[in-house]
This record gives structure tokens, sequence and C-alpha cells, in this order.
């Protein structure tokens, strides 16, 4: 399939699709309407349409997409056919509790190593992986083909612990440090900040609240 240059906003929804078509594979549903998937997700049937055109259309023939189809589709758009080793920096309430959270692996993320600078966490055990010492860092991402880096540790130290990881061929950081990262074309970077989406709820709050002052 030709890829032409997608909007962030559509690469942004295509988790979404994902999510919903491996729910409707699990429940055996084969072929679904860009109608239905609309009703079931909450989004136009038109907007759908105009996503998966992006990608040539998903081949819609007769009634609806092919689920599994759709499926791995969007998983290989998202390189989710592929697995990723990732490793995470900081070995904190934040590093351990996404340490602990298995279903990263099923898409596919294989949590291989831990690190953290403070001697009394190394060797600590976080689902099987030991919290290794921040030191062993460069030659563990090196010989472990580690493609992407979690970065849960404060933001006075994210800038040189990337520094570092940059330097030992890391690909990706996914930040959940509170600073903007520095790295060169190449290395791709999510930024996380859960407290934008609790703003948001905020917000929603507020306006639901003038809303029915009325
Ligand atoms: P925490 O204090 O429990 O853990 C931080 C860990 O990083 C500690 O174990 C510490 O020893 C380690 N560390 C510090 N400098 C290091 C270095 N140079 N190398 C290796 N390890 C190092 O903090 P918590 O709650 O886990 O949060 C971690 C960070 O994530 C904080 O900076 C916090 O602001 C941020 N955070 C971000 C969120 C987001 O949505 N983006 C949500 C929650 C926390």
């Amino acid at each position: 399939m030709e890829e032409k240059e997608i909007s962030q906003a559509v690469i942004g929804r295509l988790p979404r699709y994902f999510r919903y078509l491996g729910e409707l594979k699990d429940e055996g549903v084969e072929r679904i309407s860009s109608q239905e998937l609309s009703e079931r997700m909450k989004v136009t049937a038109s907007q759908i349409r105009q996503d998966f055109n992006n990608f040539g259309g998903f081949g819609q023939q007769g009634y609806g997409y092919n689920v599994e189809y759709l499926y791995n589709e969007i998983g290989k758009i998202l390189g989710l056919d592929r697995t990723h080793n990732l490793v995470i920096i900081g070995a904190g309430n934040l590093g351990r509790a996404l340490g602990n959270y298995m279903n990263f692996e099923r898409r596919g993320f294989l949590f291989r190593g831990i690190f953290d600078c403070n001697e009394s966490l190394v060797g600590q055990d976080v689902r099987g992986v030991k919290v290794r010492h921040i030191r062993e860092l460069e030659q563990f991402v090196r010989e472990n083909d580690i493609e992407i880096a979690v970065l849960t540790i404060p933001k006075e130290s994210a800038g040189k612990i990337v520094d570092r990881l940059v330097q030992n061929g890391i690909r990706a950081i996914w930040n959940f440090a509170h600073v903007d990262l520095n790295v060169p074309e190449g290395v791709q970077v999510e930024n996380v900040h859960l407290s934008d989406s609790l703003m948001k709820l905020s917000y929603n709050i507020n306006r639901y609240m003038k809303e029915n002052e009325r």
C-alpha cells in the first residue's frame, strides 16, 4: 500500500479504531459497516471513511469492512505487527506502575529493563525484571536492541539521560518527565502529561455547569 503524508490528527485516531476493532474481533464480528462502527465509536461515518481513505479505504466492498483485515492493516500502520524492546528509566511510583502493566506486551511492547540511580532500589523485582543501576544503561541498551525508553525520572535529570540514550542508539522516547527534550532528527518523542487530560475534564465540568445554570 502506498502511503501519503498522513496528518497527526488521523494518526492520533488510529489507536482508538484499533482498540474497537480488536473488541469486535474478540466478539467474533466478521464484517462491519462504517455506519455501525460510527454508532459504536460515536464518531460520524463520514469521518471514518475519510480517515480510512488516507490508507486507500481498506477495500470496503459490499457490506462493510472485514474486521480482521482492518484490524491487521491498522496494526501494521501503527507498527504493531512487530515487537519493540523497551526500558524504563526511573523505578519510582510511575516507572513501577508502568512496568507492572501487562497489557503493553499484548501489543508487542516488551519490557526488558528498568533502571534507577537509587542503590536501595537496585535488585528489586518489577514483574520479573530486576531494577538495574543506571550506570549499566549504555551497555544494556546496546546489547539488547532497545528501541524505546520510557522516562519516568524528574525533569532535572531528563536531559543528561536522554543524551546517553541517544548516543547508544535509542530510537524513541516515551516522555513522562515534565520537560521538552532536545533530540536529534530521527529520534521520536511522545510526551505524556496525564494532568492535561485532567484539565480537559475540569474544563468540561465547568462548561457543563455553566450551560446548566442558564
Ligand atoms: P518518584 O520519585 O517515585 O520516582 C522517580 C525515580 O527516578 C526515583 O526512584 C529516583 O531515584 C529516580 N531517578 C532520579 N534521577 C535519576 C537518574 N538520573 N537516573 C535514574 N533514576 C533516577 O516519582 P514518580 O511519582 O514515579 O514520578 C516520576 C516523574 O514523572 C516525576 O518527575 C513526575 O513529575 C513525573 N510524572 C509525570 C506524569 C505525567 O503525566 N507526565 C504523571 C506522574 C508523574
